[in-house]
């Protein structure tokens, strides 16, 4: 069936504008409403209880899904996660885990490092979950296990409600591993499906801040590189932040752990270079806020995205702000996304891009 753009200047546009509903789809599958617990039924259990480790393997902006979970799988299951980038893991020979799964992200489920690493576990005895936006793709019919995102048809090259949906699908995976391995106490099993309901309402809020996202965007249009800065979970927004830019608008951007900002990228700050933080309130945010410090003295453009408690907090640190939501440790890194993709947009729609079909890239990279 066709797929129309409807009131919208671009796929990416309406696709940004869809997560509400794409969420929804996504996260209601592995949840019981009426008890309000997780329901994704006994292969989590298989899977994650006795695992020693479990490894996370993708390409482009599914890697950085797999990256933000790999500090969910840690802190709630207490089960260590490897991630890597498919193209590095298949000529590797890796190590891989005993007992543990290896988890497959992918939107086309056709990418062809992701199905080689995937046919590499298979062949070593590995079992391969796939965590895929189309059902019918290469590597959901190779793999043992499916936990699909319903993302719907992504018409945008660079991914936007597929990476928020990957996102909330590996969340219900970590906290199914929590609880399988004894570390989800039935009161925090009930807290986290709340947050993980409240995700569509809060992405809505989310995209209210678009005039004031737009009105920034414009600004950075001239700019020759872009530096996008998080500590923790958010380190692979910030990198998924730069990736997202650096597609649609063909501006040089970075992504960086904020604690590496001393061992090289601040040698490229001066007087006005943008940098984008990405820092909710949390147990880091005082090191970010000193790392903001370090970068205005030396005359940086601070766009700071955060939520209303860091805001507060950061007083008159930052240049400009992008406000979002409030959440937990992991509705906060699906909600940061949100500010990240429209902010790429309106920079690619400013200076004038393809924005749904960026030069040289393919939605679906099908040969190595
Ligand atoms: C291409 C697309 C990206 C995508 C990556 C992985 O590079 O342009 O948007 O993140 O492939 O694709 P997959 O379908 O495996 O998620």
């Amino acid at each position: 069936s066709l797929i129309e753009r409807g009131e919208y200047d671009h796929f990416m546009l309406k696709e940004i504008h869809e997560q509400p509903e794409s969420l929804a789809r996504s996260i209601l599958p592995y949840i019981d409403q009426a008890t309000q617990t997780l329901n994704l039924g006994d292969v989590a259990d298989k899977m994650f209880a006795g695992a020693d480790r479990a490894v996370a393997i993708a390409c482009g902006t599914a890697y950085y899904a797999a990256h933000t979970a790999k500090y969910w799988f840690e802190q709630k299951a207490r089960l260590a996660l490897e991630t890597d980038i498919a193209s590095e893991f298949r000529y590797r020979n890796p190590v891989l885990p005993q007992t543990g799964p290896a988890m497959f992200v992918s939107q086309s489920g056709e990418t062809a490092d992701t199905l080689a690493a995937l046919r590499y576990c298979r062949q070593n005895g590995t079992p391969a979950v796939a965590i895929v936006n189309v059902p019918e793709s290469s590597i959901a019919r190779e793999a043992a296990a499916i936990v699909p995102t319903h993302a719907g048809p992504e018409i945008g090259v660079a991914s936007t409600k597929a990476f928020t949906a990957q996102l909330s699908v590996l969340a219900v995976l970590a906290l199914n591993a929590a609880k399988a391995r004894g570390h989800l106490l039935p009161g925090e099993e009930v807290q986290a499906v709340k947050s993980l309901l409240a995700l569509p309402r809060k992405v809505t809020e989310a995209l209210e801040a678009q005039d004031g996202i737009r009105a920034i965007a414009e600004t950075l249009t001239q700019s020759r590189d872009v530096l996008f800065l998080g500590r923790g979970r958010y380190f692979p927004l910030a990198l998924e932040g730069a990736l997202k830019l650096k597609e649609v608008s063909y501006i040089h951007a970075e992504g960086y752990a904020a604690g590496e900002l001393k061992h090289g990228p601040i040698a490229l700050i001066e007087k006005d270079v943008p940098v984008v933080v990405i820092a909710p309130m949390d147990e880091l945010f005082e090191k970010t806020i000193s790392n903001v410090e370090e970068i205005r003295a030396r005359g940086a453009r601070v766009i700071l995205i955060s939520d209303p408690a860091g805001i507060k907090a950061a007083g008159n640190r930052a240049d400009h702000v992008i406000p979002m939501p409030e959440g937990d440790e992991i509705s906060l890194p699906v909600l940061a996304a949100v500010p990240l993709q429209l902010l790429a947009y309106h920079v690619a729609v400013a200076k004038g891009t393809d924005v749904d079909q960026p030069r040289n890239l393919a939605k679906s990279v099908t040969v190595e």
